[in-house]
This record gives structure tokens, C-alpha cells and sequence, in this order.
């Protein structure tokens, strides 16, 4: 897997910001939508925080992004402190001219006997919208990505996961204890997001170093789904020195 390491993560997310905001803007000069597929959590934050400042001073305008998240918690009330809708509102969508109708985040209050229609149809409104050109994703220290936990195949399509211990242990100080954050979640598969043109992956910290070097040095293995970015031929590592540290 390419890898770019940088002395910090403001630095790294200040780079991303302006890739992708040059993809917009290529795409918007050629009359076209830009389909971008995005993360919630601690990894993207400056990235988004970096967008909306290229909004604010340079102009960069979202009128012709059209965006699908990763994933949401299942159930969630979209107004929840904790939902991934609150989190892209608050970091990105409310500070940029998006388009609400170009808004796609997997609802977290769809009945249960509902949930293989709606992530099928979540499928469905990526593949109308052109594809998914350019995937962000963080990396969670199971080795998911998206919410594929541990045992997600590399063919896994949108649907419903339970989360792992680590994952729910790692929520716990945003759900204010980890009795409290939801046992499952909708996400995008492994092959939905193998799918995207281009992907580009944060990892922010030595708490990530050790499941960043399985990621680039392992065996593509379904313990570690991150492993299988492998397969794709557009995938792009962007590490702070810390999370690289444990890379031969
Ligand atoms: C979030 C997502 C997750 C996170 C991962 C890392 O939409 O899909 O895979 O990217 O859990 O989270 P942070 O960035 O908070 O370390």
C-alpha cells in the first residue's frame, strides 16, 4: 500500500483537503458532480475543518458535491449528540453550500424489518449517482474500516454489524459510558467501498501504529478487513509520524 507519512496530522489533513477540493473543483469546471464518500470520527475532523475554510477564504464551493457517509449507529436518532449526522453537520455540511438533496448518511431509525431494503437501496443511490470517486476513511484499531468489523469478507455489501468490544470500548467516553453505545450499526461493505475510484486512509497516533502496520505489512485476512485495501489499485496511506512508527 502507498504510504505518505508526515511529521503531523495537520499537516497530513491540509494536504487531503486540497486534493479533494481540487477534485471538486476539476469536476464542477467540467459541469459535472463530484461523489465523495466520507468518514465521521476523530480522523477526518481537520480535514473537514480545512474544507470549510477553502469554502470561507478561497471560494471552494460544495454546489456540485454529492456525498455518501460510511456509516451511522443502529438505532440512532439522527439528533442525538452522538449520531453521524449531527457530527457531519456540525463539522462540515452546515458551514459549506452542499446541497441537502446531495446528502446520503445511512439512517439509524429505519424499522429492523426494513434495514436489508434500505441498505440495498443505499447501494442503489451511490450506483445512480456515477460511483463513488473519492473514499476517506479512518482505520479503528479491530482493524475495521467503514464498521466492518473482524470477519468482514472482502465481497461484504451495506448492511447491518454488530460492533466489536474494542470499537464499543472505544465510543465509550462519547456515549459517556460503554453500557450505553449502541451494540450495532449500519455500514457500507468491504466491497461497496473497494468500489470507489480512489481511497484515502487517516490514521492519526500510536494507538493506531500496530493496526496500521497489519493493515500495510499483514496477509489480506478477514481478522483485519483493513487488510484488504490491499486489492485496490488507488489506495493512499496518509499516516502522522506516530502511527507510523511500528512500519519497517
Ligand atoms: C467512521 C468510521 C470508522 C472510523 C474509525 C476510526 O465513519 O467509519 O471506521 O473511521 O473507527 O475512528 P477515529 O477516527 O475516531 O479514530
Amino acid at each position: 500500500l502507498p504510504v505518505s507519512v508526515y511529521t503531523d496530522s495537520e499537516q497530513a489533513s491540509a494536504a487531503v483537503a486540497r486534493q479533494i477540493a481540487d477534485l471538486i473543483r476539476q469536476r464542477a469546471a467540467e459541469g459535472r458532480n463530484c461523489v465523495l464518500g466520507l468518514a465521521t470520527g476523530s480522523s477526518p475532523t481537520r480535514v473537514y475543518e480545512e474544507l470549510v475554510r477553502l469554502h470561507r477564504e478561497e471560494g471552494l464551493s460544495f454546489r456540485n458535491v454529492v456525498s455518501f457517509n460510511l456509516d451511522e449507529y443502529y438505532p440512532m436518532a439522527p439528533d442525538s449528540l452522538q449520531s453521524y449526522v449531527r457530527f457531519m453537520h456540525e463539522y462540515l455540511f452546515d458551514h459549506v453550500d452542499i446541497r441537502p438533496e446531495n446528502v446520503h448518511i445511512p439512517d439509524g431509525t429505519v424499522p429492523q424489518e426494513q434495514v436489508a431494503d434500505y441498505c440495498r437501496r443505499y447501494e442503489e443511490q451511490i450506483r445512480e449517482a456515477g460511483g463513488i470517486e473519492l473514499q476517506l476513511l479512518g482505520i479503528g484499531r479491530t482493524g475495521h474500516i467503514g464498521f466492518n468489523e473482524p470477519g468482514s469478507g472482502a465481497s461484504s455489501r451495506t448492511r447491518i454489524i454488530t460492533l466489536d468490544h474494542i470499537t464499543r470500548t472505544d465510543a465509550a467516553s462519547d456515549f459517556y459510558g460503554e453500557e450505553n453505545v449502541p451494540r450495532r450499526a449500519l455500514t457500507m461493505g468491504v466491497g461497496s467501498i473497494l468500489e470507489a475510484k480512489k481511497i484515502v486512509l487517516l490514521a492519526w497516533g500510536e494507538g493506531k501504529a500496530a493496526v496500521v502496520k497489519r493493515m500495510v505489512e499483514g496477509e489480506p485476512t478477514d481478522t483485519v478487513p483493513a487488510t484488504y485495501l490491499q486489492r485496490h489499485p488507488a489506495v493512499q496511506v496518509v499516516l502522522d509520524d506516530a502511527a507510523g512508527a511500528e512500519l519497517t
